[in-house]
């Protein structure tokens, strides 16, 4: 569990496991669909194995779950990528709803504890998420929490075959309200 495991009345915050295979593969399938044209997301057990080795440095990547708290069902995925500390402090998000539980806030229950996760327990400064101009259920779900807007990026993932151009969404610490906690130990003094 992360928080604690004190999550809200309805979602826990758990990081994804070799445990998670069998459920995330099966949920990853079914929302394949309604993931396209913007995630694609392991659907097979050794592409399952392949994405857990992106968070086996838990300093530069964190692959979280947000879980239904009655049944402990698997909600969605946030991640926490490219992590960078020194003068940066910056993560970068992925995420996707599993079809079977999309459109019920849990994801927007659950990034809100990814926010609090973020910037009082790994005590980043800021979080971006990039978003292609016609995904308006992301851009609905960030603006929600706050993040502003930053500005459109020519080309700068390449999702579903080609090079696409993403507006960049972020939020810092000091945007969110209630977040306390110490600067990470590898800000520079000044
Ligand atoms: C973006 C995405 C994660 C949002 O997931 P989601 O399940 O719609 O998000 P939420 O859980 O916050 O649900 C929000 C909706 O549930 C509704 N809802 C229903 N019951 C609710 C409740 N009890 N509490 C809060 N909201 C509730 C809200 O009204 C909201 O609808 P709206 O967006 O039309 O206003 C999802 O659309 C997705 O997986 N998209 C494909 C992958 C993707 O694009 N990833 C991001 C790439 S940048």
């Amino acid at each position: 569990m992360v928080n604690d495991g004190a999550g809200t009345a309805r979602v826990v915050l758990r990081r994804v496991g070799v445990g998670d295979e069998e459920e995330f593969v099966r949920l990853a399938r079914v929302s394949a669909g309604s993931h396209h044209p913007w995630m694609s997301l392991p659907v097979t057990g050794e592409d399952f194995r392949f994405y857990l080795g992106r968070f086996a440095d838990p300093l530069a990547a964190e692959g979280l779950l947000v879980c239904v708290r009655e049944t402990g069902v698997i909600a969605g995925h946030i991640s926490i990528n490219s992590i960078i500390r020194g003068r940066f402090q910056n993560g970068s998000l992925a995420y996707a709803a599993f079809a079977p539980s999309a459109g019920r806030g849990y994801m927007s229950e659950g990034l809100g504890l990814v926010l609090r996760y973020a910037f009082e327990e790994l005590r980043l400064h800021r979080l971006e998420a990039q978003i292609q101009p016609g995904n308006h259920d992301s851009i609905r779900l960030v603006r929600r929490h706050g993040f502003r807007y930053e500005g459109l990026a020519p080309e700068l993932l390449f999702i579903d075959g080609a090079w696409r151009d993403h507006e960049r969404w972020a939020i810092t610490s000091g945007m969110v309200e209630g977040v306390a906690g110490e600067p990470h130990p590898t800000l520079p003094v000044r």
